[in-house]
């Protein structure tokens, strides 16, 4: 077997929300993770604005090029493929990195992969934990997904089993985070304040999670309902002019989310006899989700494997590490029609080309 240094070095161009992110992998070994954050800018306006965030990737992306080569000691030259984010996300923000990766392709002459963001997000695990387990459950929770997938193989087949039906997990945060008066992205900020309050304090929904919804819903997630009781019982207490305490507010609220996920993801592993859970995505950071996975993983005899925080949120090594599996299992690179596909399905891993359009008859 080839060692890391023989192994083909995969450039990865991530562009779909607010990050740039650039990575460079050999195989399942990060040499360079360059992320260029516009967050900062968005702020202010509380959620993330497309048009400020593809003006930052444009700006954001040579410098970042730049770094993570400087990072990893290698030159543009030396890289034997690059792999780009092609959906779901905001469309100006991936046609950025999918127009520079096609112009990489092209300077160097080397195959172009367009991935799905959601499979980057499960394949960057073999980053930090080597290969993955086929088939694994992944639990998928970021500011725009909330999934549980079954991954046979993270290059071709990914078969999602449930999703939210509103508000993504990370959305979820992020709402609640700005009724509490917090800044955006709210997720880390309410994580970090309900280590300081009281899990049990109140008492908030767990959606979809009745026995009925066990017939049509029995993977899937609602987070909209949970954030209104949240602003409803801060409301009332503010009316009342009664004091909020916000830490406990944060700790109960956090504690629903985690325990639907993980309560979920568990049931899913043992419902399709798979052994492996893989957690992913920005609120896999969350560090009350991780320990709660961990619980129920270990009681259920089921392996976690959740990356470090910097490789759950948004970032390049995650698209080189799976441009880097479809390369070492042959995939076919995809063309340079390849399309941004802001609504691409999860189903969709490898992204080849644009479908001619049917010729109208004559
Ligand atoms: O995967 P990601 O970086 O971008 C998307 O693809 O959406 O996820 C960003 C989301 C945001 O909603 C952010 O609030 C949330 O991940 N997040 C967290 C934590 N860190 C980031 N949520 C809860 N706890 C955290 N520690
Ligand atoms: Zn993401």
């Amino acid at each position: 077997m080839a060692e890391p240094g023989d192994a083909p070095l995969v450039l990865g161009i991530e562009t779909s929300c607010d990050e740039t992110g650039i990575g460079l992998v050999r195989r399942t070994t990060l040499l360079a993770d360059a992320v260029a954050s516009s967050a900062p800018e968005h702020a202010r306006f509380g959620g993330v604005v497309p048009e400020v965030a593809s003006r930052a990737h444009l700006e954001a992306m040579v410098p970042t090029i730049e770094r993570a080569c400087a990072q990893a000691r290698v030159r543009l030259a030396d890289v034997d493929a690059v792999a780009v984010t092609a959906g779901p996300g905001l469309t100006g923000a991936l046609l950025v990195g999918v127009a520079a990766a096609k112009a990489l392709a092209l300077g160097l002459g080397i195959p172009l992969f367009g991935v799905n963001h959601l499979a980057a997000h499960v394949a960057v695990d073999q980053l930090e934990h080597g290969r993955l387990p086929e088939p694994c459950i992944a639990l998928l929770v970021s500011g725009g997904h909330s999934s549980i997938l079954i991954v046979p193989d993270v290059t071709a087949d990914i078969r999602p089993l449930g999703a939210s039906v509103d508000d993504a997990a990370g959305e979820a945060f992020d709402k609640v985070a700005r009724v509490l008066g917090l800044p955006f992205p709210g997720g880390p900020h309410i994580d970090r304040l309900a280590a300081a309050g009281d899990a049990a304090a109140i008492g908030f929904p767990r959606s979809l999670s009745l026995p009925r919804d066990m017939i049509d819903h029995r993977f899937d997630f609602s987070f909209s309902g949970l954030k209104t009781a949240v602003a409803r019982w801060v409301e009332t207490r503010e009316l009342s002019g009664t004091q909020v305490p916000v830490a406990d507010v944060a700790a109960s609220f956090q504690e629903a989310v985690v325990d639907v996920l993980t309560r979920k993801a568990v049931d899913a592993c043992r419902e399709h006899g798979v052994g492996h859970l893989l957690i992913g995505g920005g609120v896999a950071a969350n560090s009350r989700l991780r320990a709660l996975a961990e619980q129920r993983c270990a009681a259920a005899g089921i392996a976690l494997r959740v990356p470090r925080p910097a490789l759950c949120t948004d970032n390049g090594a995650m698209v080189a590490a799976l441009g880097a599996e479809m390369l070492a299992r042959r995939r076919s690179p995809s063309t340079l029609d390849l399309p941004a596909d802001s609504s691409l399905p999860v189903a969709t891993v490898p992204v080849q080309h644009v479908s001619p359009r049917p010729t109208p008859p004559t």
